[in-house]
């Protein structure tokens, strides 16, 4: 098997023996930028902030009850059937035999929701990785990809894998094929900065998904297909104009960019500030920038983040480079 090639999505779990409950851990899931402007549903990485938290406790009292939920402005349901992080577990349990285990679950928040930062999947990897830490199953994380697609399915209609699969295996990540699922993870120069800005308007993916043209023209088809391949050998070769060359998109972009404000003005700005790249991350709002260098990503944030204040618009800002490491163990 290669080495980077992500397969066996069902190897058999070594499973602790059942918990008499008490014990407790403590997982960050990074938030991922999804697309990465010319691979639509294909391309997806992870950065080192922001990211959620959950901190996910053994019960004596076989079921998952969610105690505590914080930073999501009360929007997220506390009902564990509803609530993605606790569906997309118990999933797991069920696929394990093991819903025996008691569970309560904490969940924090430290990005905003509907802001194309891989949000819901933040969450939902952070829980897997939780229980499966939890309970000491050795096998591969790729086993909770499934499990946690299904957690997106819950949060926006669409079961799409670049967000979670890089929040899951951190780093660059190509979802290949979905049926089978074909999941490849890519290199990336170690040099690349992400400026990351979000505008604070609300577009849920549901809706960011549903404006989409569904036909597309073939001579688009050639474009994106080109930039796709350009920016994967970018990736490969270490060439950095050939991934800011290749960060083109012809298809999602000139539609979803009206829900963003002043979108094509902020992208001029990023590029006449230095940016190597500039586009959505995920279904927007949120914009991303790729760079050579630190300072460059933050004097782009700090400008965007200015020519919004002047719009009255308010915005977070994060830099980052990107986070290889994917979820860890925080306590
Ligand atoms: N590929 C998905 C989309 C990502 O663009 O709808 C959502 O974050």
């Amino acid at each position: 098997m290669e080495d980077n090639k992500i397969q066996e999505l069902n190897t058999s779990p070594q499973l602790a023996p059942p918990s008499a409950g008490g014990e407790s851990i403590h997982v960050f899931a990074p938030a991922t930028v999804a697309n990465v402007v010319c691979g639509f549903d294909v391309l997806g990485f992870a950065v080192n902030e922001p990211g959620d938290e959950v901190i996910m406790r053994m019960t004596n009292k076989p079921g998952i009850t969610i105690s505590k939920i914080t930073g999501d402005d009360g929007r997220l349901p506390m009902d564990p059937a509803k609530n993605t992080v606790s569906v997309s577990v118990l999933h797991y349990l069920q696929s394990i035999g093991r819903t025996d285990v008691g569970l309560d679950i904490e969940l924090h928040k430290k990005m905003p929701i509907g802001s194309g930062l891989g949000s819901s999947s933040a969450s939902t990897v952070a829980g897997l990785f939780a229980i499966k830490t939890l309970l000491g199953d050795t096998a591969d994380p790729a086993k909770l990809l499934p499990f946690a697609m299904k957690g997106e399915e819950m949060a926006c209609g669409h079961g799409h894998a670049d967000n979670v699969a890089p929040a899951l295996f951190g780093g660059f990540v190509l979802i290949r094929s979905y049926e089978p699922l074909d999941v490849v993870r890519l290199p990336h120069p170690a040099g690349l900065w992400c400026a990351i800005v979000f505008p604070d308007v609300d577009v849920p993916t549901r809706e960011a998904r549903q404006i989409i043209r569904k036909n597309i023209q073939m001579k688009d088809a050639v474009t994106q297909w080109g930039n796709i391949a350009g920016l994967v050998s970018g990736l490969f070769m270490n060439d950095i104009d050939l991934i800011g060359r290749s960060m083109k998109d012809v298809l999602v972009e000139p539609v979803r960019s009206m829900l963003i404000p002043d979108f094509y003005k902020m992208r001029e700005m990023a590029l006449e500030l230095g940016a190597v790249s500039f586009g959505i991350s995920g279904s927007g709002p949120s914009v991303f920038a790729f760079t050579r260098d630190e300072e460059t990503a933050k004097r782009i944030t700090q400008k965007l983040q200015q020519h919004l204040t002047n719009l009255k618009i308010g915005s977070n800002t994060y830099v980052s480079t990107i986070n290889d490491a994917g979820p860890k163990v925080i306590g």
